[in-house]
């Protein structure tokens, strides 16, 4: 799937002929979907302790696993992920793409290519289900911080803003959020407060606003990156982990076009060039494309430029930042409740079928390790 469309797709309104299924509201041409399952289990994530399958609406875990060492599961072979040296200092989560008030999922505006899935009326609303799951997966981790980077709602009405923080106050100081290009389309200011900065053990979380009011696209704007600079040129050993709701346009692309639907390329620059001079940033964290997805440049060799997938529909998706003194991982999690799961294997195969590989990505778009430190004890 081309990503401009994709992420367009996020704008749509229309949904065309609409014809009740069973407990869902399927758009013709239903026919175009593929069944609701995968074939063969999925792999979805490993960690440095573990790994976690899924097949259909069953999940699996594999628990206590040596770091750094081949296994097999359930016919599966991989690898676990190295375990980063020294103690363990903080635990973080963040989620995007939430998506208070949405109604409609799988919507391309201006295309019909389907399946596009809604709920019953008087059914929980399908953002409900998944936020609440995520939510809850995420109290019991006991994260020292929470990051909701963006797209909060579906039109930034003050009703869904409200949906989101009373879904989202469990996880009570924990939480931090920023806004996306859905939540300001009319100018509204709320999560606006960005940059801010959140101080853990063993690492820092600066958190960017890359939204242009009445926009889809983003930016970066000059005091942003200023305040970042000054951020990072601080005098201190922790790594720093930049949040933002959109990612940036690929330095060296062929096309430069300055309406690029994630931070525009003149701000895109600026900002990898600032990492490329600031070794203290070792990631930056972004939604908005609904993919997992890591990038890494030229300019910033290891740092890895990440898009993690929506929560709202599939794979409803969060993820895990576990901090050592050497180093980080990232965790993906894919949201797994009963009813999580069943919405999110329904809206699987979007988008004519091709959502699944696009949303998914690669395990190692989805679980790696970042900002290692090989001058660090063993
Ligand atoms: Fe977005």
């Amino acid at each position: 799937m081309a990503a401009t469309g994709a992420a367009r797709s996020w704008l749509g309104s229309g949904a065309g002929q609409l014809a009740l299924v069973g407990t869902v509201v399927l758009a013709e041409p239903a026919g175009r979907g593929r069944p609701p399952s995968p074939d063969v289990i999925e792999l979805t994530s490993v960690a440095d302790d573990g790994a976690v399958f899924h097949d259909g609406l069953k999940v699996l875990h594999r628990d206590e696993l040596a770091p750094d060492t081949e296994h097999t599961c359930d016919g599966v072979t991989f690898r676990t992920l190295a375990r980063p040296p020294g103690a363990r200092l903080a635990t973080i989560a963040t989620v995007n793409d939430v998506h208070f008030g949405e109604t409609e999922c799988g919507v391309i505006e201006g295309l019909e290519l389907g399946p596009v899935f809604s709920v019953e009326p008087g059914a929980m609303p399908y953002p409900e289900v998944m936020n609440r799951a995520a939510v809850a997966e995420i109290a019991a981790l006991g994260a020292d911080a929470v990051v909701v980077k963006g797209d909060l709602t579906r039109d930034g009405t003050d009703d869904e803003y409200a949906a989101f923080l009373d879904c989202y106050r469990a996880l009570g100081d924990a939480l931090h959020h920023v806004r996306g290009n859905h939540d300001a389309y009319r100018g509204q200011t709320y999560a606006s407060d960005a940059p801010f900065s959140v101080e853990l053990d063993g690492v820092r979380l600066a958190v960017l606003d890359t939204v242009r009011p009445f926009h889809e696209n983003g930016q970066v704007r000059a005091d942003q990156l200023a305040w970042l600079d000054d951020y990072a040129s601080a005098r201190d050993d922790r790594p720093i982990l930049v949040f933002g709701h959109h990612h940036v346009w690929a330095p060296g692309s062929k096309s430069r076009e300055a309406t690029y639907f994630g931070i525009n390329p003149d701000d895109s620059e600026r900002l990898v060039e600032l990492v490329a001079r600031r070794p203290a940033v070792v990631g930056y964290f972004a939604g908005h494309t609904h993919r997992n997805r890591v990038r890494r440049f030229a300019a910033t060799g290891d740092v890895p430029w990440v898009e993690v997938a929506c929560v709202k529909d599939f794979p409803g998706a969060w993820a895990e930042y576990r901090v050592f003194e050497g180093g980080i991982l990232q965790v993906f999690h894919r949201i797994s409740t009963p009813d999580a799961l069943a919405w999110t294997e329904l809206t699987r195969h979007m988008f004519a079928g091709t959502y699944e590989a696009y949303a998914m990505g690669t395990l190692a778009d989805r679980s790696f390790a970042f900002g290692l430190s090989p001058e660090k004890p063993a």
